[in-house]
């Protein structure tokens, strides 16, 4: 047995040993009763009784213990030009005021508060001052619409609001204002005040009475020392795409998060404090929340925030560039970043023009990493590419390549084996494990290691409905797929209508229920279809309703403009085809699946409880004229 077959041994057979000696990297204010309380299984819970705070844990102690004069953010946007860098002490005082200007509207621990942000430092130094005060933050990637955010205001029930004027996309300046005041409207639940960001590119129109100036309350605030939280205290609250229109608010705690990433950032990534780690991500989704935020500044690193593209902000050598300036050892990006970098420069020329000596990784996540992605990244970058597979709800990685425990050989298509903590089995519809090699439901043994989600926000019910109630025991991942005879782990596809379009995660299932709240939309299905860039991108069909006589390009132009405006752009929803009748199976279920294998030009099997075959030679037809299917 190797060294990782040794430590992953020792985490499921003595996991309050394991995580015990993890959590000693951590200042607690008060050491825990329990490191896992099992008390009320299926739900577990980790150092139950142990106190903390994680701003103190991501800042304050670090100021403490010799690191104050070291950069622990650099913020570089190619959008704005701008290269900026706060060490531990201007971040801490920075934060430590934003904390104050938010207990000065009378936000205290338990309070929930959202931020909707674009990639700038003070979405981080929010996300801080919620943590210092045990107040709970919930983070909205801006490339979602007022709907969506609407959606999420009225399930956290924010007492305040965090956001900025604008956010820049390549050469479009985004006003988030106007969205954040639609979402207000549409919401039922009112914050009491929202505190606005005014960037210089768009000044923000603000509500009397509501509306408060960041700069000004930062200002006039008087700094807030950190509050101490209870381990199993919400840290925050992160929506994701369920399998209905209604986002499930993943639930992150205090004590198992902080140890966890503390020790995720040596034991799989091989970083020590003081180096530079990057992220290209965003604050609205979890790697931006893991792996911008909290785990590099829980162990003492300088992290990056990049507020740009991979290419066009200015061309495909974006990330070459800030790998140079910034001296960045390891990186870690989705594969369709790199898809998009080599699509505009093959040959990896761009690369050649930038002094990559301190590159030591790339981890990639998100979604499937292609193996021809993987390859290409290789040869290229002469360095080692890691695939690691993980979740909103997981928080950190289910199955990743350790290499601050043992470097073990890479295998393309594979994020390797399941990272201490996880006992991995892939089970058949019955809950029967599999034999290697063969595809079923990858599920997990519970408990989860620290740091996953102990339930959803006011949920728990649906949190057990979701993940642990189709095999008992056992945490369900919602991926498909194999596990090897060296228990490499093999992560093909989702068990749900969940879609992966440019490393986000969506559901099929929200875009249908927008499509369907169309006027003249009879019935209609969204599939999720391959794409050489996005790796995934939605299509949709739609069945009118008997007597429209609008022409059906017109109706497609609508559908698409509504799931951006209900959605959002992030849901990259262009297509769509308008068909007689959907293919069913006699008793009535869409036939997603042969659809999708159709425009993929994958083979398929005419499903015998098909109730017209000749239907999918219309929908082979369709995809072809809005140029989607290769072939039947
Ligand atoms: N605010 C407002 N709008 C946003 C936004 C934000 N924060 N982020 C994205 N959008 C918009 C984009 O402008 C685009 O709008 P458009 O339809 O008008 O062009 C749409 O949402 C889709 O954006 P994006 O997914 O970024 O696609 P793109 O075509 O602009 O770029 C890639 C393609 C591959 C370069 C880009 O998706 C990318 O960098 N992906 C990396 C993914 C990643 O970091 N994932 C996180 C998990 S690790
Ligand atoms: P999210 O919650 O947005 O991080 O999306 C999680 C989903 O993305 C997973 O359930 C997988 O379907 C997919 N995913 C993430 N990382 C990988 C990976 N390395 N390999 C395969 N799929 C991945």
């Amino acid at each position: 047995m190797g060294r990782f077959d040794d430590i992953h041994a020792r985490s499921l057979t003595d996991p309050e040993g394991f995580w015990g000696e993890a959590a000693e990297a951590i200042h607690w204010d008060r050491k825990w009763d329990k490191v896992l309380d099992e008390s009320r299984p299926p739900f577990y819970r980790w150092f139950s009784g142990g106190i903390l705070n994680t701003c103190h844990n991501a800042l304050d102690r670090h100021v403490e213990n010799g690191r104050a004069d070291q950069a622990a953010l650099i913020y570089d946007s190619p959008v704005t030009d701008t290269v900026e860098s706060y060490t531990y002490r201007e971040l801490r005082d920075t934060v430590a005021r934003c904390a104050g200007a938010l207990a000065a509207q009378g936000v205290v621990k338990g309070d929930r508060v959202i931020v909707y942000m674009p990639m700038i430092p003070q979405a981080a130094i929010a996300m801080l001052a919620c943590a210092r005060l045990g107040a709970i933050h919930s983070v909205v990637f801006g490339g979602f619409a007022a709907n969506e955010l609407a959606t999420r205001i009225d399930d956290a029930k924010p007492k305040m609001i965090l956001s900025a004027s604008c956010g820049v996309e390549v050469n479009r300046v985004i006003p988030y204002k106007p969205l954040l005041d639609a979402a207000i409207e549409l919401a039922a639940h009112k914050p009491a005040h929202c505190l606005i960001l005014q960037r210089p590119m768009e000044k923000a129109a603000m509500t009397a009475g509501r509306d408060l100036d960041w700069d000004q309350a930062l200002a006039a605030a008087r700094p807030h020392d950190c509050v101490p939280v209870a381990a199993t205290d919400p840290l925050y609250i992160l929506y994701t795409s369920g399998t209905t229109g209604e986002p499930k608010g993943i639930v992150r705690d205090n004590g198992g998060h902080a140890v966890a990433l503390k020790w995720s950032m040596k034991n799989i990534y091989n970083v020590d404090p003081g180096e530079v780690y990057w992220a290209a991500s965003d604050v609205g989704w979890v790697v931006g929340h893991s792996y911008i935020v909290y785990a590099p500044l829980l162990h003492g690193c300088t992290t990056v925030m990049y507020e740009g593209k991979p290419v066009g902000t200015p061309d495909p050598g974006a990330f070459w560039r800030v790998i140079s300036q910034h001296k960045i050892g390891t990186m870690f990006t989705a594969p369709t970043a790199f898809r998009a970098i080599r699509q505009q420069d093959p040959g990896g020329e761009f690369m050649s023009k930038y002094d990559l000596s301190k590159f030591r990784t790339l981890f990639l996540a998100g979604e499937r990493c292609d193996p021809d992605t993987l390859h290409w990244a290789q040869e290229k970058l002469k360095v080692p590419v890691i695939d690691h597979w993980w979740q909103t709800e997981t928080g950190w990685s289910i199955a990743s390549n350790c290499l601050g425990i043992e470097e073990l050989p890479v295998k393309a298509g594979s994020p390797t084996r399941g990272v201490p903590g996880w006992d991995l089995r892939v089970l058949d519809a019955q809950g029967e494990e599999v034999a290697p090699g063969k595809i079923g439901a990858i599920a997990g043994k519970l408990p989860m290691p620290p740091g996953c989600a102990p339930t959803l926000w006011n949920a728990e019910d649906r949190f057990h409905q979701s993940y642990l109630a189709s095999f008992p025991g056992y945490y369900e991942t919602g991926d498909a797929g194999y596990i090897d005879d060296n228990g490499y782990v093999y992560v093909m596809a989702r068990t749900d209508d969940i879609i992966n379009i440019a490393g986000h995660r969506l559901s099929t299932g929200a875009m249908e229920e927008v499509l369907a709240s169309h006027p003249d939309v009879a019935e209609c299905a969204v599939i999720g279809v391959q794409d050489q860039l996005k790796g995934q991108l939605p299509v949709g069909f739609l069945v009118l309703s008997a007597g429209v006589d609008k022409a059906g390009a017109e109706i497609v132009k609508e559908v698409v403009q509504l799931v951006r405006d209900k959605i959002g752009p992030v849901a990259a929803f262009k297509a769509a085809a308008v068909v007689k009748r959907l293919p069913k199976t006699r008793s009535g279920k869409i036939l997603r699946a042969t659809m999708r294998a159709i425009a993929d030009s994958e083979p398929y099997k005419t499903p015998a409880t098909i109730d017209d075959p000749a239907i999918l030679n219309e929908i082979a037809d369709s995809l072809k004229s809005i140029g989607y299917a290769k072939g039947t």
